[in-house]
């Protein structure tokens, strides 16, 4: 019989929420996509975007880069996929995020992002859903070398609607564009051969 190949481990996927603030409603957005994402996906949401210093140029290189940084990047390269969900400042992407991305573009040619299949998804409590910062966040992450993945443009509007008296996710309409999301993320993945090991002909664990 000829060989399967079976799922012997969830897909890893690093997320990264562009609001430091408590309680954002991008936070929490993310925090339901964490749940709507398990089993097949085990999303592992980043701390610390706070602690990375603005990016220099002259602390790029891996031996030079700051701590923080370093801790970022190899998550991000253990990581099979990376999910960002976002709110919209002044038109574009927070800061926090768009610092995050020039590190992990760097050094040219062979930073964290390249070749990376992200997710993005933008949310506001305005009429916009912060579809703007959606597409600089696309852009940013092309330049990147990263490629993006998802049939629908996914920016939020009205977000407290998506969360009943409780704070609890309650708006099945995007929780089913969310699973959308995220199974088109999951079946962009494809786990390295090297993460399974042969057991016999019918099947393959880790
Ligand atoms: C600096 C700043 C700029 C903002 N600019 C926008 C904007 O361009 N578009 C928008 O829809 N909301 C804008 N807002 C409102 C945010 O959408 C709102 O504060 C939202 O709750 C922030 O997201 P969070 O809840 O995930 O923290 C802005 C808020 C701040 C603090």
């Amino acid at each position: 019989m000829a060989a399967s190949v079976t799922e012997a481990r969830p897909i890893r996927v690093l997320a990264l929420g562009g609001s430091l603030r408590a309680g954002a409603f991008s936070t929490r957005l993310l925090e339901a996509m964490v749940d709507i994402a398990a089993p097949a996906l085990a999303v592992e949401v980043h701390a610390g975007l706070e602690q990375l210093p603005y990016f220099n140029q002259d602390d790029e290189a891996e031996d030079a880069a700051p701590a923080s940084v370093r801790q970022l990047r190899n998550e991000l390269r253990e990581a099979d996929a990376l999910l960002i969900v976002t709110p919209e400042y002044n038109r574009s992407v927070p800061a926090t995020i768009k610092n995050a991305l020039d590190w992990c573009s760097r050094p040219h040619g062979t930073g964290s992002l390249l070749g990376k299949p992200v997710t993005i998804v933008a949310a506001s409590p305005g009429p916009s859903g912060g579809l703007l910062a959606l597409h600089h966040l696309r852009q940013i992450v092309h330049a990147a070398g990263a490629v993006t993945v998802g049939t629908k443009e996914l920016a939020i509007p009205s977000v407290y609607q998506c969360f009943d008296a409780d704070g609890a996710f309650a708006d099945e309409t995007v929780r089913g564009w969310l699973a959308q999301l995220l199974a088109e993320l999951r079946a962009s993945v494809v786990v390295p051969a090297a993460d399974y090991a042969r057991v016999d002909g019918e099947g393959w664990s880790l």
